[in-house]
């Protein structure tokens, strides 16, 4: 294996100049002569290395800047300033080598022809990559088992379900077997059983193929299953970049502990506990102090009558809002 990285990321910044219009009538009259323009500052100084065969979960709010930073890395923007290299290459110049060596997948962008049954585009992109039949054959009977879609690739594009549809669109992303996998929100708008269904198949085809991957979600679930590490960025810059279970030490200063009560008990006698967030007088949800989260649950299955209690670890959704929401700090 060599020693470069598969993706190396250096002072990346992506600014959008944008044209910005006066309100009204007379703003736009006014327009005519003096354009004003503001700069959006997609990307502002974000620098990374992702080892070959890592699978790296990219994180952050709307409008982070996740999507920019992909697209440069796809050679589909060119970068105001800084460097990146993915296997080597400079996305920008799109040379043949590359291309035939990484994927973009977007959810929310398709690039299956809708009129037409997958299998068509699949054959459409074996001549592209100029992938060897019999390689082709063989790479596309393996996913179509996986993903099970044998019934399913020879249907009209626009009859497919969401679902199928987005493993039709992976299919065709991967069949030239590319070594480094960039995926924008692969799973939004699946439900529950094909999201895992997706992801057991991206974790499959890493190891398989040692791929390195670059996932972006919102869906908290993707990353904590796929990632051991996470990179999050906030406004373009970024926040932290590290193991996810450091993430939830480093902002979670506390544990969720729930309750049910084989009496009831009073919510003030709960508040000497820790913060009691909701409460029935039968069940109860706190929050106490990470460190003494044991301690404390201890001392509460002896003052009180406990039935069952669990100390959880506070949802990662709920952190990251922390980190982020100016307005509603939840004081995890
Ligand atoms: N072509 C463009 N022209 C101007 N501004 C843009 C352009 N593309 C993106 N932006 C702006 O750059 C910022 C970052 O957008 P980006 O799509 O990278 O965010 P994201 O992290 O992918 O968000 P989301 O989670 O919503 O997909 C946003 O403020 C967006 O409006
Ligand atoms: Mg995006």
């Amino acid at each position: 294996m060599s020693s470069i990285p598969a993706v190396k990321v250096d002072h990346l910044k992506k600014h959008f100049k944008v044209y910005k219009k006066k309100p009204g009538f007379m703003g736009s009259i006014e327009s005519l002569w003096h354009r004003e323009y503001e700069t959006v500052k997609a990307v502002d100084d974000i620098s990374f290395d992702i080892e070959q065969g890592e699978i790296v979960g990219f994180i952050g709010q709307n409008g982070a800047g996740k999507t920019t930073t992909l697209k440069v890395l796809s050679g589909l923007l060119y970068q105001t300033s800084g460097s990146v290299s993915v296997l080597g290459y400079n996305p920008w110049k799109r040379q043949a080598a590359f291309q035939k060596q990484f994927s973009l997948v977007m959810g929310q962008k398709n690039q299956l022809w809708w009129d037409v049954p997958a299998m068509e585009t699949f054959l459409l992109n074996q001549t592209i990559y100029e992938v060897p039949e019999k390689q082709f054959r063989n790479t596309l009977d393996a996913l179509i088992e996986i993903l099970d879609v044998k019934d399913i690739i020879n249907i009209q594009v626009r009859k497919l379900s969401l679902g199928q549809r987005m493993k039709c669109e992976l299919i065709a992303s991967l069949l030239h077997n590319p070594k480094v996998l960039f995926l924008d929100e692969p799973t939004i708008g699946l439900d529950v059983v094909m999201q895992k269904s997706l992801r057991d198949f991206i974790r499959q085809y890493n190891k398989e193929f040692g791929a390195t991957i670059i996932l972006t979600s919102h869906y908290m679930d993707d990353v904590k299953e796929l990632c051991e590490r996470a990179i999050m960025i906030d406004r373009g810059a970024k926040v932290f970049d590290g193991q996810l279970s450091d993430l939830i030490d480093k902002y979670a200063r506390n544990k969720i502990l729930s309750l049910a009560f084989s009496k009831p008990v009073q919510k003030k006698l709960l508040e000497k506990y820790g913060i009691v967030k909701n409460w029935t007088g039968s069940t109860a949800t706190m929050l106490v102090p990470r460190k003494e989260a044991t301690k404390r649950a201890a001392t509460m299955l002896t003052d009180l009558p406990i039935h069952d209690l669990n100390i959880e670890e506070i949802p990662l959704e709920a952190i990251i809002r922390e980190v982020f929401g100016e307005e509603n700090r939840l004081h995890l």
